[in-house]
């Protein structure tokens, strides 16, 4: 690479889309992180700035950012006699059930890369990717760092070997992500989970994830709709996000075809039909849901997007 400076765009993601936990995931158009890296002639990935939404919960320590650990992973890999550092400017707020860390984590990887004289191919740096979101979780999932990474949906296939599939989205889905002002860490909404699953629930979860892929790659946005029920996961975390249910069903009220909990929240994610229904309506609903009961909400209204690429300057 000619320059010793890049930046790269690393977008927010919704994990888990109800029926899927730990195995879906979707790339959202906005928002997203800007990760610049700097060569250096110094071994080693340095943070030397975090700024932006929610920054300053980002660690610039370097063995517990997703971005650097990522990115030196990379390096590893890759064999570099160099060092970069990075400079983080967040547009995705850490504990929201956007995939903050996790785009860290892709951005970090996908940065690093540039630099190699022999670039890493995709599963070598989704590999990186989620070694950088386990040091921040403290649990080795992609469904936040694979889609931020590919774009559109994903299903991770297997953790062990870790592989992953991407799948174009329906052209017409829209997608709300509320997000409340709270913050729930992941690490905690992990420890709420049931350690057994009843094999009636089990059963129905599976339906339910495989009739959401076959809408996803049918371009049946009904049918993905109708696929979002989880059983397991989202009533267990309920009693972590206040005003969930009321929450989902504004949504739906105001025009959403579904709406769940966004990864491990608080997000709430809900999808409509961009040719049928104005998104900023269902994004109203639910900010008025919240800001009624004295907690502040941001709203994005958008639909899915490309993974991580190099911004043009
Ligand atoms: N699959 C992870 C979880 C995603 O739900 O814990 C975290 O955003």
């Amino acid at each position: 690479m000619s320059s010793d400076r890049v930046t790269v765009r690393a977008p927010a993601t919704v994990a888990n889309l109800g029926s899927g936990f730990d195995v879906f995931g979707i790339a959202l158009h906005d928002p997203f992180d800007l990760i610049e890296a700097k060569r250096t002639s110094e071994r080693g990935v340095r943070v030397e700035k975090v700024e932006g939404m929610g920054a300053h919960a980002v660690t610039l320590e370097h063995t517990k950012n997703t971005a650097a650990v990522a990115a030196a992973k990379v390096l590893e890999m890759g064999k570099a006699d160099f060092g970069l550092t990075l400079h983080i400017k967040k547009g995705i707020r850490p504990c929201s059930g956007m995939g903050s860390s996790g785009a860290g984590a892709a951005g970090g990887a996908f940065a690093a890369n540039l630099f190699l004289e022999k670039p890493l191919p995709m599963d070598q740096l989704l590999f990186a990717a989620a070694k950088g979101e386990e040091a921040s979780s403290g649990s080795f999932h992609a469904d936040n760092c694979g889609p931020s990474l590919y774009g559109g949906f994903t299903i991770i296939r297997s953790y062990d070997p870790l592989e992953i599939v991407r799948v174009n989205p329906p052209k017409n889905l829209g997608i709300v992500a509320a997000l409340p002002g709270f913050a729930v860490p992941t690490r905690e909404a992990r420890k709420v989970l049931p350690k057994h699953v009843d094999l009636k629930d089990f059963i129905f979860q599976i339906g339910q994830a495989s009739s959401f892929v076959a809408g996803m790659a049918n371009n049946d946005i009904g049918l993905v709709a109708r696929s979002v029920k989880d059983r397991i996961i989202e009533p267990a975390r309920t009693p972590l996000i206040p005003h969930l249910q009321e929450a989902e069903e504004a949504a739906k009220r105001a025009g959403a075809m579904a709406s769940f909990l966004g990864g491990s929240g608080p997000c709430i994610c809900s999808f409509y039909d961009l040719d049928k229904v104005d998104g900023s309506v269902v994004g109203t609903a639910v900010q008025n849901l919240y800001e009624n009961r004295g907690i502040e909400c941001l709203c994005w209204v958008t639909t899915w997007g490309e993974g991580c690429r190099k911004e043009s300057k």
